[in-house]
């Protein structure tokens, strides 16, 4: 990757098996499990702002990366992120022609048109110190990780989020109208029948989520990945 959070410029070759990064505070730890979320989710845990994935004095950063699956199938994923025009240097380089819009995803060198050709190529699930809130917090907090987590498993999963929210939200506002005489229960009939569907389906998404993963073994080996450098 280059000019991604505190990195200038770092090249990881990750092991099979347990990576383990040490280092003191600061120090990018979290930056490098940040750069893979970013690949395979096309956005970052930490922030709904992608400006702030850029190095504070680059106009634009790239996280790249190749993943291996058990068969030796491979894929390729690229996202350049833009900076922010006030932080960068004035002696920054010019940002490239392909930037034209602020992210831009690469499978396998072809531009994405949609995040959904990237999602789930490459599955990844961050769990941090901060997500003890997946335990402690509150259930929006667990729904949002299995979200995260199923979408990548699932491609209709994130549709039926979708269609869920919209009927949710359509349903609400019929409601509304109904008190004040505007709408019948024969308005809310469909939207109570995609409600009901999407998060029917949804529902046991989930639920086969949180099976397979209870009973899943847990890796105990562990080797250390080094050739880290800023
Ligand atoms: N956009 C950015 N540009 C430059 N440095 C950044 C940027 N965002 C974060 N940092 C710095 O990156 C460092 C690494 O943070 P982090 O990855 O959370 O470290 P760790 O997990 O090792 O404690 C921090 O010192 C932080 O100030
Ligand atoms: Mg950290």
């Amino acid at each position: 990757m280059q000019d991604f959070r505190c990195y200038r410029q770092v090249d990881l070759n990750l092991v099979a098996g347990v990576n383990i990064f040490v280092g003191p505070n600061a120090s990018g730890k979290t930056s490098l499990l940040e750069a893979i979320l970013v690949l395979a989710t096309t956005t970052s845990p930490r922030t709904a702002r992608d400006r702030q994935l850029v190095r504070r004095e680059a106009s634009w950063g790239m996280v790249s990366g190749q993943f291996v699956d058990a068969e030796g199938g491979s894929v390729s994923i690229s996202v350049i992120l833009q900076g922010s025009p006030a932080s960068a240097d004035s002696d920054a380089p010019q940002l490239p022609s392909v930037l034209t819009t602020p992210k831009r995803i690469e499978v396998n060198g072809t531009v994405c048109a949609s995040v959904r050709e990237v999602v789930g190529q490459a599955p990844a699930v961050l769990f941090s110190p901060d997500d003890l809130q997946l335990v402690k917090g509150a259930p929006a907090v667990r729904r949002r990780f299995l979200n995260t987590a199923i979408a990548q498993l699932i491609p209709r999963y994130l549709d039926d989020l979708v269609r869920y929210r919209q009927a949710l939200r359509q349903r609400n506002e019929l409601l509304r109208q109904m008190q004040a005489g505007q709408a019948t229960g024969q308005d809310l009939a469909p939207w109570t029948t995609q409600l009901v569907q999407a998060g029917a389906r949804i529902s046991a998404d989930r639920e086969q989520f949180v099976t397979a993963w209870a009973s899943a073994p847990v890796t105990s080996t562990a080797s250390l990945a080094t050739g880290l450098s800023d």
